[in-house]
């Protein structure tokens, strides 16, 4: 592994290089197991991608009898705007690869829901946020956001094409998938940035472009979401594989 802490904005981020996909699933892992060890309630955002698909076959896997899974409340960062048994829905993936394996609680699962309208969704989950999460600054506060990064710059379901999302005034968004016109519910930059800790997971060559130009602030950088994850608290880790970070 190599880590080193990088200055972003006076902040430090810290970045931890793995061998491989499979490599960063194990390490955080490890890391997630030992962060909810040192809390009482973790109010974790979850993310949709692959990477996370691998880390939750790991943590039931390796974490399955050893994690208190019930002082976990889980909410998800973005979801797309399909029924719950839609083979693209965040939730179900969840299911698939954690929940039908190891013992969470019912009532900590806060999944945002696909099937609903997507206005009236972002509201009633911007409330939930505001009812289930503490305060900092008068902004619910996750423990920990968990985001991916897409080859586009797009992080949660924020997009470079409507950045004007990352600073609305409500906490949940109503993105547009810019392909496929697919309606997605999203937290807004300002939930992300208020979090205790942020984890981006960003494997695979197809992410090494975007790594690059927003890690070494390339000219334009500013246009990706992405970039713009600096969170309040200064804890920043991006875990990635050899893959993504080759231009590092
Ligand atoms: C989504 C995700 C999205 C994802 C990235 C990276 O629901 O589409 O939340 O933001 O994290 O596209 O995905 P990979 O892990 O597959 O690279």
């Amino acid at each position: 592994m190599k880590s080193y802490p990088v200055e972003i904005h006076l902040k430090v981020m810290e970045v931890r290089i793995f061998k491989d996909k499979q490599q960063v699933a194990k390490r955080f892992s490890t890391y997630f197991a030992e962060k909810v060890a040192q809390h009482g309630i973790f109010h974790v955002a979850l993310s949709g991608g692959s990477t996370p698909k691998l880390i939750f076959d790991v943590l039931a896997e390796e974490y399955g009898d050893t994690i208190d899974w019930g002082k976990i409340h889980f909410y998800w960062g973005d979801e797309r705007c399909v029924s719950p048994t839609d083979e693209q829905s965040n939730y179900k993936m969840t299911v698939d690869h954690l929940f039908s394996k190891v013992k969470c609680v019912e009532g900590n699962i806060h999944r945002i829901l696909g099937e609903a309208d997507p206005t009236r969704e972002a509201m009633r989950y911007s409330n939930l946020l505001e009812i289930n999460l503490d305060r900092i600054s008068g902004i619910p506060q996750f423990d920990l956001v968990i985001l991916g990064m897409g080859d586009d710059g797009h992080t949660a379901s924020i997009f470079p094409h409507e950045m004007e999302l990352w600073n609305a005034h409500d906490h949940c968004v109503v993105a547009t998938h810019p392909e496929s016109g697919q309606k997605r519910v999203s937290i807004n930059g300002t939930i992300i940035n208020a979090a205790k800790e942020v984890v981006f997971l960003v494997t695979g060559d197809n992410k090494a472009k975007k790594v690059d130009e927003i890690h070494n602030k390339k000219s334009g950088f500013e246009k990706y979401p992405a970039s713009l994850v600096n969170p309040t608290s200064g804890k920043l880790l991006w875990f990635m594989d050899k893959a993504a970070a080759k231009a590092l």
